[in-house]
């Protein structure tokens, strides 16, 4: 078995492709995945840079998402082996073999390949928590969509359109133009433009209906006031705190400083008429039946052509150095994938 470890905390250079010496055995309940794509998630960066406090200790091998087909399975699961897959994983994903928990494990639908399966559980679970489960999103209701390059914004953007919003999306510029054609209404540039002043000249002084914020900080403080009556923000992640490459305490401190920790209380909501909402994925493991229901809907969607997993760039296992700096770089449009 071969697995791509997190070494120490820091850079890209601190993930190494290991041997293990032998491969795994599926314990009770559990089968065992030939992967054949492994999904990275910027968690997995953060995780590298020691900044997620959910990752085991150093040295560790990430990865919450992969595809694959089963070769072997712990008595009474017989039935799984041959059949190709998409699994979650809690940690260890980033291997060329994995044993799951069979309640992890999600039958691919016929014709889904595993590079578009890989790319899935995270992003799209996420997405489906936000906009469906918590924000509740609405015909003609306007979404902003932050980070709408990434592989979570790509999903939202799918899902949002399909339930008939109007999608504002914030994103580095380069990516304009193939998010406009991947079905983003306005398209923000927040690295040049003030995106509250911005969005709200794009909706006519009104604000928005619901946010989906994975940046953080200050961020989270111009996205509450921009928020329209009744409106929503999700606060899904901390992207802010990755200002470089490697872990910086300043930057970190920084971020943290700008949080709006006292703004968001029950009385300010009440009078605003205005909702604040978090996702963590990673902490709904035990919620798991509720997924497998998302994971129905969101598999017909896929059949539908709703749902459509872009992928921005493969890389193989001895290259995971570079897929990491791809993300940080921001160059990626959609997800990116680990292959052995
Ligand atoms: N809570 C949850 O359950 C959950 C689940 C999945 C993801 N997330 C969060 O959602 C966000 C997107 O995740 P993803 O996996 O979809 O990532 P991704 O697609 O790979 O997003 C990477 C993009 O984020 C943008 N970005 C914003 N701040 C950045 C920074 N400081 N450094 C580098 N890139 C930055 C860049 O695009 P632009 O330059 O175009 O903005 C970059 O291309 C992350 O914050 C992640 O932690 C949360």
């Amino acid at each position: 078995m071969r697995q791509i470890w997190i070494t120490r905390a820091g850079p890209p250079e601190v993930l190494e492709v290991k041997e293990a010496a032998s491969d795994p055995e599926p314990k009770s309940g559990e089968v065992r995945i030939r992967v054949e794509a492994s999904g990275v998630n910027f968690a997995d960066i953060l995780g590298r840079m020691g900044l997620y406090p959910d990752l085991p200790p150093i040295p560790v091998v990430p990865g919450y998402e992969v595809a694959g087909r089963v070769d072997a399975a712990a008595a009474g699961l017989d039935d799984w082996v041959g059949r190709d897959v998409v699994a979650m994983t809690r940690f260890g994903g980033y291997a060329d073999i994995v044993c799951v928990p069979v309640k992890q494990l999600f039958a691919r639908p016929a014709g889904m390949s595993a590079l578009e399966g890989a790319a899935l559980p995270v992003n799209y679970f996420t997405a489906w928590q936000l906009i469906v489960v918590m924000g509740g999103l609405k015909r003609n209701e306007t979404v902003l969509v932050h980070s709408a390059g990434g592989g979570v914004g790509i999903a939202a953007t799918q899902i949002a359109k399909h339930l008939g919003a109007r999608v504002i999306g914030t994103a580095s510029a380069a990516k304009h133009a193939e998010l406009r054609a991947l079905g983003v209404d306005d398209l923000i540039d927040y690295r040049t433009e003030d995106f509250e002043t911005r969005a709200r000249q794009i909706t006519g002084g009104r604000g928005v209906d619901l946010i989906l914020d994975p940046v953080g900080g200050e961020s989270w403080r111009k996205g509450y006031r921009l928020l329209a009556p009744a409106g929503r923000l999700g606060a899904y992640g901390l992207s802010a705190a990755a200002a470089g490459k490697a872990r910086s305490l300043i930057g970190t401190l920084t971020v943290l400083g700008r949080i709006p920790w006292f703004q968001f209380n029950p009385l300010g909501l009440m009078g605003a008429n205005k909702g604040v909402f978090g996702v963590n994925l990673g902490h709904m493991w035990g919620e798991i039946d509720r997924i497998r229901e998302w994971a129905d809907r969101l598999f017909d969607l896929w059949k539908q052509g709703v749902v459509k997993p872009k992928i921005a760039k493969t890389f193989r296992f001895n290259e995971a150095v570079q897929a990491h700096h791809f993300i940080q770089d921001r160059r990626n449009i959609g997800k990116v994938l680990l292959v052995p």
